[in-house]
């Protein structure tokens, strides 16, 4: 492994190597107003959810590397502490880039952007018309990390009301991947899609206890043909079955985990312990 000490390094590496491994990230497009009611647009990939009761975002407009002076979205909230925070699709990708250029605090950077405002039915900046959802937030705390130019000042918003395209969802009422069509951030110039190749289930078992990889046994664990994945799909079961395939019994053991491997990707679990044991 290639060991890093932080401090022997510029912070400008440092971000590269954060920004580039810690992914993908999602983008906030960030709504916010000044005083004077001027409004700001920026996207922010430091942003996740943290709590769902209270219903908690936050994101972090870091001091900026070159000067060290405060991104306007910062100041902005400072001075009203309420956002818009939406969400970044394919379709707006491009403007959401542009929406990032460093303009001059009175500019409205919706109208740079190309995006059109809706007006907000809780707090004073817009939402994003061509945005798939829009989170009103009032903030409740700004938590700066740090005095120096690249320190991060956490913006924590509590949503007070959703807004969401109805065109994203399933017949349930749900928001489906496939058409939220959401786009994340990688490091340098990379971003993320979400389309069919891109994702996949992992079935999660909620009703069991997995015997976990201690409880497999050896001769299946040292296998040179089953991955960890493979290996975690096996030990995700409560008991080992105790059924024997007597078809595989003649087969030898690489014939036997390259059956196993194949049932396990078509998520055939039970059966792939049958051939194995
Ligand atoms: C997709 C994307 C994600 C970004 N994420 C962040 C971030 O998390 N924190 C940050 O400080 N800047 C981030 N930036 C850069 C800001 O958007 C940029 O500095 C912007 O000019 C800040 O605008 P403001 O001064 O109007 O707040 C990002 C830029 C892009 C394009």
């Amino acid at each position: 492994m290639k060991e890093i000490d932080i401090h022997a390094i510029s912070s400008q590496e440092l971000y590269k190597y954060l920004t580039s491994s810690v992914t993908p990230r999602p983008i906030a497009l960030v709504s916010t107003v000044d005083k004077d009611g001027i409004n700001n647009l920026s996207p922010f990939s430091f942003f996740n959810v943290f709590s769902i009761n209270p219903p908690i975002l936050i994101f972090s407009p870091v001091n900026r590397l070159r000067n060290n002076t405060k991104k306007d979205t910062l100041n902005n909230v400072s001075q009203i502490k309420e956002c818009v925070i939406s969400l970044v699709n394919t379709k707006i990708a491009q403007q959401v880039s542009l929406a990032s250029s460093n303009y001059s605090a009175n500019e409205d950077e919706f109208k740079k952007a190309g995006f059109n405002k809706i007006k907000a039915s809780l707090v004073k900046p817009c939402l994003i018309k061509e945005a798939p959802v829009n989170f009103e937030c009032k903030v409740n705390n700004i938590i700066s990390l740090g005095d120096n130019g690249g320190a991060g000042n956490l913006i924590i918003c509590e949503v007070l009301k959703i807004h969401i395209d109805e065109g994203i969802l399933d017949q349930d009422e749900q928001i489906d991947p496939l058409k939220l069509d959401i786009v994340s951030r990688l490091g340098a110039n990379w971003y993320g899609k979400t389309n069919q190749d891109s994702i996949y289930k992992i079935v999660k078992p909620v009703s069991r206890i997995g015997i976990g990889f201690d409880n497999i046994p050896q001769e299946i664990l040292s296998s040179e043909i089953l991955s960890g994945s493979d290996l975690a799909m096996l030990a995700s079961v409560d008991t080992i079955p105790n059924k024997k395939n007597t078809d595989s019994l003649s087969l030898k053991t690489e014939e036997k985990h390259t059956l196993a491997k194949k049932l396990l990707e078509k998520g055939k679990i039970i059966e792939a312990w049958e051939i194995l044991i």
